[in-house]
């Protein structure tokens, strides 16, 4: 065992992807630490409205659900979560999850069979892909956001049904898909289309998620999946769409049934979280705005979301770049295979609402000429 575990860790150095959970990366152990990495893009998880909720749940529920939600661990908390999750994304019925990866493996287990082909976006975050793998369905890996292959793969299938799975605002990179003409060629060729909405919640349409911007709420063959733990600022995740799915899910997902429910504290505090997006929109504006200036000060597309992406290319120099960011007080993203798509890493910068873009902006400019210093040091290092 050890000399596996020896030879696996020299293998992940030697491919430079070697990772690490260090405290001191954390914003609160070090003051003043500038945090363009977080996805507490609306700043809720600091939000007093929403600590206290989570802190008011706790004092009623306790501080673990104690069992999972078909047996005693359903609390007035998660149904109160759940109506505030659909009414903030039009949807009309929603089950909350203990992650968004747990939501998702969920869904799409609970949705395979061998009848149905799972079409999925080659970027599709790890929870999609283990999700179809695990469903015993037939999978095909569309080529990211292209729409002529997505069509023949539909219309060629062998299989009665099929699951398209994207996500609306893509975690990496940070582009958007194209809803609209996905849906419509979903409607098209009968099949459902599956929308990780992870990024899009509380960011897109207002806050209420890519999929409702694109009009696309409450339709038969849309189904939405959501983190609470990004832009809601608490922990746990949530699948959306009509009554009936919910009941199969409760029936049959198993990181639904054999899984603990959510924590009420967690309930509670993106319940109160999905209230203050719904009334605040202000907030998804301001986030927005701090998004562009990042983007304007790293030199890169912006993208639509809160993630702005700085391609750097070798693992190597995204590991360097951003460790004399962090030396220089701003923590950032370092994304290297095989949690980029494109095998490019890259620096990710990410908006937040409560951040001042003046301050985003000059720590977008840094990295991007720390970005450009590295590469050109590795590219002149002896090989
Ligand atoms: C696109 C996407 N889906 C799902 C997840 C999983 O969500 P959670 O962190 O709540 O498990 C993430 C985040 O990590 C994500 O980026």
């Amino acid at each position: 065992m050890a000399d596996w575990l020896a030879r696996a860790a020299e293998g992940r150095a030697r491919a430079g992807i070697v990772r690490a959970t260090d405290v001191r990366r954390n914003p609160q152990s070090r003051p003043g630490l500038l945090d363009l990495a977080s996805n507490d893009y609306l700043g809720l998880a600091d939000d007093p409205r929403v600590r206290e909720a989570a802190v008011a749940a706790v004092g009623r529920f306790g501080t673990g659900a104690r069992a999972s939600r078909v047996v005693t661990g359903t609390t007035a908390g998660h149904a109160e979560l759940e109506a505030e999750l659909a009414r903030l994304t039009g949807q009309p019925a929603c089950l909350a999850f203990s992650s968004g990866y747990t939501a998702n493996v969920g869904l799409l287990t609970a949705l395979g069979d061998p009848d149905t082909l799972f079409v999925s976006d080659a970027h599709a975050h790890a929870s999609l892909v283990d999700g179809a793998r695990l469903a015993r369905s037939p999978v095909a890996i569309c080529p990211h956001a292209d729409l002529a292959a997505l069509e023949r793969l539909l219309r060629e299938r062998t299989q009665p049904r099929a699951v398209v799975v994207v996500e609306s605002l893509y975690s990496v990179l940070g582009d958007a898909a194209d809803l609209d003409r996905i849906a419509a060629l979903c409607a098209e060729h009968d099949a459902l289309l599956v929308v990780d909405e992870a990024h899009g919640v509380g960011v897109a349409g207002h806050g209420r998620g890519a999929v409702h911007a694109a009009g696309l709420a409450g339709a038969e063959h849309v189904v939405l999946t959501a983190t609470l733990s990004k832009a809601l600022g608490a922990q746990g995740g949530a699948v959306l769409g009509p009554p009936a799915l919910r009941a199969h899910l409760v029936d049959t997902a198993r990181t639904f049934l054999f899984d603990t429910a959510l924590a009420p504290a967690a309930a509670a505090a993106a319940a109160q979280a999905c209230r203050i997006v719904r009334r605040e929109p202000e907030r998804v504006a301001a986030l927005h705005g701090v998004a562009r200036a990042i983007a304007g000060a790293a030199g890169v597309e912006h993208a639509p979301g809160a993630v702005q992406s700085l391609p750097v290319g070798a693992p190597e120099a995204a590991v360097d770049a951003a460790a004399r960011l962090f030396d220089d007080g701003v923590v950032v993203g370092c994304f290297r295979p095989p949690s980029v798509p494109d095998g490019v890493s890259r620096l990710r910068l990410v908006a937040r609402a409560t951040l001042d873009p003046d301050r985003a902006a000059d720590a977008a400019h840094h990295a991007a000429a720390l970005a450009a210093a590295s590469t050109a040091a590795l590219a002149g290092a002896p090989g």
